[in-house]
């Protein structure tokens, strides 16, 4: 028991620049707190004595202010920062060293239409380990987020997310190819590294131009043809006039 506290606190230590000694951590996170009631009313959920799980989470949330279902299932070394806010559904599933930062949610798509059918149904999300998901982020349905993914302050992901990227924006999309991530450390304070990532719609952009640049060329050496008379790509073509208005060669077309 002692070891597994140590090692819960020296993984919260090792992801908040701001913890300055275990004794605080014990003493001052909301998320260290949160999640050690979660284990107990975990273990009242997996004996079948609801009332007395759902209580206790009850409780983690008035001192906390993160709900955690007791039904939900967590792996090792959660770090929840801050915590005020955060939501995690009955049938969440969350790998090792997951980060979560305040308000986030792990949710239903829309658990208040037609309630009965979602009943003990997997209608929340699975975040796999490693995963660090920003503040804000609304994460919703039963979806998977991939190991060691990064889900921006603020997203709405409502679809799986690939390992090792970074999703952004509403609806949530990927910022960063799986390659690059893989360069990173494992774990950056606050889930910002500095790390250079392409924007897909500078990618696409720039790759418009380049086709832009290809076609101008071809135009232009088509006209060269064309001013020449004789044939182009296989059709015969007139000389066309100085001022470029060429006249199609007739039934040629
Ligand atoms: C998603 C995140 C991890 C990316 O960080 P990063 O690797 O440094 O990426 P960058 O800042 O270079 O951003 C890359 C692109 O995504 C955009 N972006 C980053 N975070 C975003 C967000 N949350 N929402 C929308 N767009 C975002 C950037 O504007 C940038 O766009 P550009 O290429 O058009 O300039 C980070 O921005 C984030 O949201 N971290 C959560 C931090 C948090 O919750 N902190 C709370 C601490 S109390």
């Amino acid at each position: 028991m002692f070891k597994f506290l140590v090692e819960e606190i020296d993984s919260i230590m090792r992801r908040d620049p701001a913890a300055r000694s275990r004794f605080e951590v014990a003493l001052c996170n909301p998320g260290f707190q949160a999640t050690l009631f979660y284990r107990l009313a975990n273990a009242a959920w997996r004996r079948d004595w609801h009332l007395t799980a759902r209580f206790l989470s009850q409780v983690a949330r008035w001192f906390t202010g993160i709900e955690i279902h007791p039904g939900a299932s967590i792996g090792r070394r959660l770090f929840i920062d801050h915590g005020m806010g955060v939501v995690i559904g009955e049938t969440s599933h969350i790998g090792d060293d997951v980060t979560l930062y305040h308000d986030v949610t792990l949710g239903g798509v829309a658990p208040s239409v037609d309630s009965d059918s979602q009943r003990n149904q997997k209608r929340h999300p699975t975040l796999q380990s490693g995963v660090i998901v920003g503040s804000g982020a609304q994460i919703l349905g039963p979806i998977t987020v991939g190991s060691n993914a990064r889900v921006g302050a603020n997203a709405v992901v409502t679809k799986d997310v690939p390992s090792c990227v970074t999703v952004v924006g509403i609806p949530g999309k990927v910022v960063q190819p799986a390659a690059k991530r893989e360069e990173q450390p494992s774990f950056v304070a606050y889930g910002t590294p500095t790390g250079d990532l392409p924007d897909p719609v500078a990618r696409a952009i720039e790759g418009l131009l380049d086709e832009v640049s290809r076609l101008r060329a071809r135009v232009a050496d088509l006209e060269a043809q064309a001013k020449a008379g004789g044939e182009v790509d296989g059709l015969a073509v007139e000389p066309t006039a100085e001022d470029g208005s060429a006249e199609l060669p007739r039934g040629k077309c």
